[in-house]
């Protein structure tokens, strides 16, 4: 069993840079599919295990994968010959789904079985299916744990979205891509992955317009093309080192960023107190006092990132007052707060709202990663605390982390991983 093991109370010092972000590449990787020829990937966090996922999805139906360095790698999509894809390989993570409307553009139809991920409260594709239907496709799901989809021909279409979804906004760009005519998706999320994947559908040769607004419309060509793109930061990547700086009262230069993406995030930390300097592709956060309280209320983007907000209840657990934290998401996304209360923190949650009554100080703690970014907030939490921390379950965090413990050493943390036996494992029991 791998663990982390931080002994805390170091205030984080140095420059770190960000990978390419998780959640535009688990879009682009599909995407590449929509075309038969060769697409090179730069800036892709390659050894995140979304990421690898997906690669070998691509390899099963088919693809060809060549890597170049330690973050390029040559996706070649001529040969890919199969439209079915199995639990197996779905089972490991959300974005498995994006195969379906990537399938369905390339070949007119998909059966892939439906996807694992996260559990932060129900997670339907009802907005998914929507679009594809109204592309002409025909869905089935069966026993509701495979989505069969099939066309004759795809054909744009206007799609109103009754929930804002990244995901089913990817999907049905994947699908319309390859439509014939103009599909208009409504209420479109707006998220920096969105518009990432639209600039490479368009480098592809694609007629994406209005990615980045709520409405996004779609000119679908059967005309695809290899081409060369480098993904975007990550906007959470950066967002958790930025947070992780302030908690510790340390001073970090993050670098490889979009402060563009980061505003409602620095909006947040200087209302707590942090200093945060923006230069072109980087920033700089540093705290020296105890934080501040504030509340904050999750929302699609330009608004708070619910994927941000473990990690500032992490920060807000230390800080002089109550903070509030709404969560519009996720109906199931305060797990983490347990792990935080051994620490000493002092949070309640009620439905949807957690209170946070700051302490001085968090104590170190056996805890485990409950998903990703709840992952996120026990290293930040590890880092901040008096004394031992130990994190079980890190599979999550190396999910969506490149490199996560070399990243944090390097700012001076006391981290690292470690394998041990669990002396209660029931197998083992002669
Ligand atoms: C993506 C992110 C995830 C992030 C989330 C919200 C990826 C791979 N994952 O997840 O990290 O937390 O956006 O920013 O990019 N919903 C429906 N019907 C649908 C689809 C969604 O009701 O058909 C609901 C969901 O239950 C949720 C809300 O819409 O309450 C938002 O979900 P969505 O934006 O689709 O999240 P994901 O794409 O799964």
């Amino acid at each position: 069993m791998e663990k982390f093991v931080i002994n805390g109370g170091v205030p984080l010092h140095g420059e770190v840079t960000v990978s390419g972000a998780k959640n535009a590449a688990l879009a682009i990787i599909p995407a590449a599919i929509l075309c038969r020829d060769v697409c090179r990937i730069e800036n892709l966090p390659v050894s995140i295990s979304d990421v690898r996922y997906m690669i070998s999805t691509l390899k099963y139906i088919g693809a060809t994968i060549k890597y170049i360095d330690r973050s390029t790698i040559e996706i070649d999509s001529r040969n890919v010959n199969s439209y079915m894809i199995s639990h197996d390989m779905t089972k490991h993570l959300r974005a498995s789904y994006y195969f379906i409307g990537a399938l369905l553009g390339r070949f007119g139809k998909a059966r892939v079985a439906m996807p694992g991920g996260c559990y932060l409260g129900p997670r339907p594709i009802d907005q998914h299916i929507k679009g594809f239907e109204a592309l002409g496709a025909t869905i089935s799901v069966e026993d509701n744990a495979i989505v069969e989809a099939t066309s004759s021909k795809l054909f744009g279409a206007p799609v109103y979205l009754d929930i804002v979804s990244v995901g089913a906004t990817v999907n049905i760009m994947l699908a319309a891509a390859r439509a014939e005519g103009m599909t208009i998706i409504e209420n479109a999320a707006k998220e920096p992955h969105i518009v990432d994947l639209a600039n490479f559908l368009n480098s592809m040769g694609a007629d994406i317009r209005g990615a980045g607004t709520d409405v996004i419309k779609i000119r679908g060509t059967e005309n695809l093309h290899g081409c060369t793109y480098s993904i975007i930061p990550d906007q959470i990547e950066a967002g958790t080192f930025m947070v992780a700086a302030a908690a510790t009262r340390g001073n970090v230069l993050i670098n490889n960023v979009i402060p563009k993406h980061l505003e409602s995030i620095s909006t947040k930390l200087i209302e707590c107190g942090a200093d945060i300097e923006e230069y072109d592709e980087a920033v700089r956060v540093s705290m020296t006092e105890r934080p501040g309280k504030c509340n904050i209320k999750t929302m699609p983007h330009p608004g708070f990132p619910t994927d941000m907000q473990p990690q500032m209840a992490v920060l807000l657990s230390m800080a002089e007052g109550t903070s509030l934290i709404s969560e519009s998401i996720w109906s199931n996304r305060f797990r983490y707060t347990e792990q935080l209360q051994r620490m000493g923190a002092r949070i309640t949650v009620d439905g949807q709202i957690a209170m946070i009554h700051g302490v001085e100080k968090l104590k170190g703690a056996p805890v485990k990663a409950d998903d990703l970014r709840a992952g996120a907030a026990m290293i930040i939490a590890g880092l901040c605390a008096e004394g031992r921390t130990e994190i079980e379950d890190v599979m999550h965090i190396k999910r969506g982390y490149e490199n996560v413990v070399e990243k944090f050493s390097n700012l001076g943390a006391d981290i690292r991983m470690v394998y041990s036996v669990d002396p209660f494992d029931i197998n083992k029991v002669g």
